[in-house]
């Protein structure tokens, strides 16, 4: 339930703007009104592990793009805050029609999701119908209706493995990901052309320079990253699989080859361990990389999205219906 009502001019600028644009009083303690909150409410907070840490700290939940889908699948709260980016939670509105999901920023999109534009994804499609669409999570909601199965890098092998071996497969949208399936899995697949802006950065050159400098490190890397950085990892996984290996393996040193949030959880989970972050083409001063989409959302604007419970992702029914199937049919695959 809503209980303040907002300025009728802050309403008219929030489809431009993304975001409530109000300021927050210092006075304002956001912690302690966040947890008032969302009791009040009966809301959860799902977040993923590219979040800045102060939300990943505050969030009932913090996992990766199949974690979070399944948290949203269960979850008994009649509001999801949900800190991440759209497509995820459109995801967790596709699976709550019922219920209102709200996003700190509705402009936090994602460079994956942006590549395929739906119109152009739809010829594509058109111009090979015997073949089964499998696609990555990182899409539009209007993507994931023109597909027959999502999945996600935790599950994206078993996905595609699951489909008869004489099934062509068209591949969307991150072609990196796609790339390694393709070698993992012996499928030979066809690649629709996107891909991760954040992983794409990640510089080989200065990678294998750190490597020699850290010579007993284990480079750690996310499947969204390109071919040649994937050749000299020790671990390719989801962002969960990332920590569970970190957690798991016995060495002291670990470069880790995805966007930076995630540091501050696996320092949560191997506070003895070092870390350290994969140098990106770009010269910054903490040699990491963070993703610009995923930074939008902040402490701020996700207690203001509580609080008035806005903006909210909505997502046309036809649309829904249609999405939800390939969204089920992941979920069920998963569960075993
Ligand atoms: P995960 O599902 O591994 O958390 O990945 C999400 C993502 O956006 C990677 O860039
Ligand atoms: Fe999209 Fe890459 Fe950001 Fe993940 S890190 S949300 S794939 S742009």
């Amino acid at each position: 339930m809503v209980t303040e009502t907002l300025p009728a001019a802050v309403v008219e600028a929030l489809p431009k703007k993304g975001f409530l644009n109000i300021p927050v009083g210092k006075d304002v303690d956001v912690v302690a009104e966040i947890n008032r909150l969302r009791k009040e409410k009966n809301a959860v907070i799902l977040a993923h592990y590219y979040q800045e840490g102060a939300i990943q700290d505050i969030a009932d939940y913090v996992g990766d793009s199949l974690g979070l889908s399944q948290q949203a699948a269960a979850t008994q709260a009649d509001l999801i805050v949900f800190a991440g980016v759209h497509f995820m939670g459109e995801t967790a509105k596709i699976l709550n029609p019922d219920k209102k999901v709200v996003l700190p920023d509705l402009k936090a999109g994602c460079s994956l999701a942006e590549s395929a534009e739906p119109n152009a994804f739809r010829a594509f499609k058109e111009q090979h119908p015997d073949h089964i669409v499998v696609t990555y999570i990182n899409c539009s909601a209007e993507i994931k209706a023109m597909s027959d199965i999502i999945c996600t890098s935790a599950n994206a092998e078993k996905i595609v493995n699951s489909i008869p071996k004489d099934k062509p497969i068209i591949f969307a949208p991150d072609k990196n990901l796609g790339r390694y399936l393709i070698k993992k899995t012996g499928r030979d697949m066809l690649l629709w052309e996107g891909a991760c802006i954040v992983h794409e950065a990640f510089a080989i050159d200065k990678l294998l320079d750190l490597a020699k400098q850290h010579p007993h490190a284990r480079i750690v890397a996310h499947p969204e990253s390109e071919d040649h950085i994937l050749k000299v990892a020790h671990y390719i996984g989801s962002t969960t699989g990332m920590i569970n290996f970190v957690k798991n393996d016995p060495a002291q040193e670990f470069i880790i080859a995805t966007e930076a949030g995630i540091l501050h959880q696996m320092a949560k989970e191997v506070p003895g361990k070092d870390l350290i972050p994969a140098p990106s083409h770009e010269d910054n001063t903490c040699a990491c990389s963070e993703c610009a989409f995923m930074r939008m959302n902040t402490l701020e604007k996700l207690y203001l999205c509580l609080k008035y419970e806005l903006p909210e992702i909505q997502v046309p029914e036809d649309i829904r219906r249609k999405a939800l199937v390939p969204i089920q049919r992941m979920l069920e695959i998963s569960k075993s």
